[in-house]
């Protein structure tokens, strides 16, 4: 942690006299600390303990007395390296989840790209709510890190789940979760994400029903493991992952074309991407008009990308999906060998609390020598790193740890 800035944001609970011992814990390890405080966490405790403790200034609202800095929660946001919430109220997780900033906390929270950190200490009851655990839910799938709270003695006087855990457990948690494995470093990893479209006439396409979600989720990933990462994405309202090369397209044809010219020296070439297996044959350049009962299109198939790049491979690791509504591994199975892949991801698309559009997915893994590996339903995200971690041991089993893009 040394060096690290650290945004600490206290919310209001009766662990904030816990959360004090957090702030030392931090400020021990040689971080740049910083508190903010809710109004709430002000009844706790005061805002001179912290600022004693941290030896910087505490934010307790827009405006301080002495204050220099007129976007106060925009400094802090772009300053931290990570921000803890701790203790973290029934409310602030449900304005984080609901990208509510009504106040100091929640706009720096809602403003900071800095990976979060929440530890929630509460009344059981609150915690177990429905819509806690919703909003526990949505921040996990953003990619907030929630620490489990403890079993034990709550202020209320009796036993439950809610208790905040202890300041070293808490400091050793978030100090895990930083040492993020950087196993894919020196690696070119290029993804294709959501669907192609193709064009009928100006105003209309063909397209499907993907989101890009699990194309995404993979660049994401890639890129915080220390990849050289590039996404060729069809159309998607997803935001793009900081730091990675973007390659946006519209149809096949150039999916293909980019994919075709980046597999070139990838080390490992995932294609997520649902592309249009047909195009219409000759679009109309003009408006096709409804004076006609029944309307026909010709279409013609495209290119498969993703069996032209099983053709071009040499020493990449190649990775397609299946979408499958029926016999999915014995599908899979025929798509892996027929396009000569290192891995596929067989997916189930017939069910729907899985697959297009939905947050979380379940696949199983086929590859050429292995036995298939079913995967539990978890996030696109969390799946995401699962298929890294097999790439991984798959390449290292063949001896590859050289990369493709690396001066050899
Ligand atoms: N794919 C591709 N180019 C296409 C069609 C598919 O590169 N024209 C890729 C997809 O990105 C995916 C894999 O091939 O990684 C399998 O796609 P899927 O739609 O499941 O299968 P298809 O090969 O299109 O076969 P079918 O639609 O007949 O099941």
């Amino acid at each position: 942690m040394e060096n690290k800035n650290v945004a600490i944001y206290l919310t209001g609970g009766i662990a904030c006299y816990k959360a004090v011992n957090v702030v030392r814990e931090f400020v021990k390890a040689k971080a740049n600390v910083k508190v903010a405080m809710t109004a709430s966490a002000q009844k706790m405790i005061t805002p001179l303990t912290l600022a004693a403790l941290s030896q910087n200034p505490v934010y307790t609202d827009f405006e301080m007395p002495g204050q220099t800095d007129f976007v106060p929660h925009i400094s802090l946001a772009d300053w931290s390296d990570l921000a803890v919430v701790v203790p973290a109220s029934a409310n602030i997780i449900a304005k984080m989840a609901n990208g509510l900033a009504d106040d100091f906390v929640s706009t720096a929270l809602l403003a900071t790209a800095a990976p979060k950190f929440v530890i929630p200490a509460m009344n059981d009851k609150m915690l177990s709510n429905p819509a806690t655990s919703r909003n526990i839910a949505v921040l996990k799938d953003d990619g907030v890190k929630i620490m489990e709270p403890a079993y034990g003695f709550l202020a209320e006087g009796y036993d439950g789940k809610g208790r905040m855990p202890q300041p070293e457990e808490i400091f050793s948690w978030i100090s895990q979760q930083m040492a993020v494995k950087q196993d894919l470093k020196g690696l070119k990893v290029v993804v294709s994400a959501a669907g192609t479209i193709e064009k009928i006439d100006p105003v209309r396409y063909l397209t499907n029903f993907s989101s890009g979600k699990m194309g995404y989720a993979l660049a994401e990933v890639a890129k915080r493991r220390g990849a050289e990462v590039v996404l060729v994405s069809g159309p998607s309202n997803l935001q793009v992952p900081v730091g990675i090369k973007y390659h946006a397209i519209k149809n096949t044809t150039q999916m293909q074309n980019i994919m075709q010219a980046e597999f070139v020296d990838a080390d490992i070439a995932i294609m997520a991407a649902a592309v249009s297996d047909y195009r219409v044959k000759e679009p109309a350049t003009e408006k096709i008009k409804k004076d006609t009962p029944t309307l026909t299109l010709e279409l013609v198939k495209n290119p498969d990308i993703l069996k032209k790049l099983g053709q071009q491979k040499k020493s990449q690791f190649l990775v397609g999906f299946a979408a499958e509504t029926q016999d999915v591994l014995a599908n899979g199975g025929k798509k892996l060998i027929a396009k000569n892949l290192d891995m596929l991801v067989a997916n189930d698309v017939a069910r729907t609390d899985i697959g297009f559009g939905t947050k979380d997915n379940e696949v199983t893994l086929l590859t050429p020598k292995r036995q298939p590996k079913p995967l539990p339903k978890a996030s696109k995200r969390q799946i995401a790193e699962w298929i890294f971690d097999e790439i991984i041991a798959l390449r290292q089993e063949r001896g590859e740890k050289l990369s493709n893009a690396m001066p050899k």
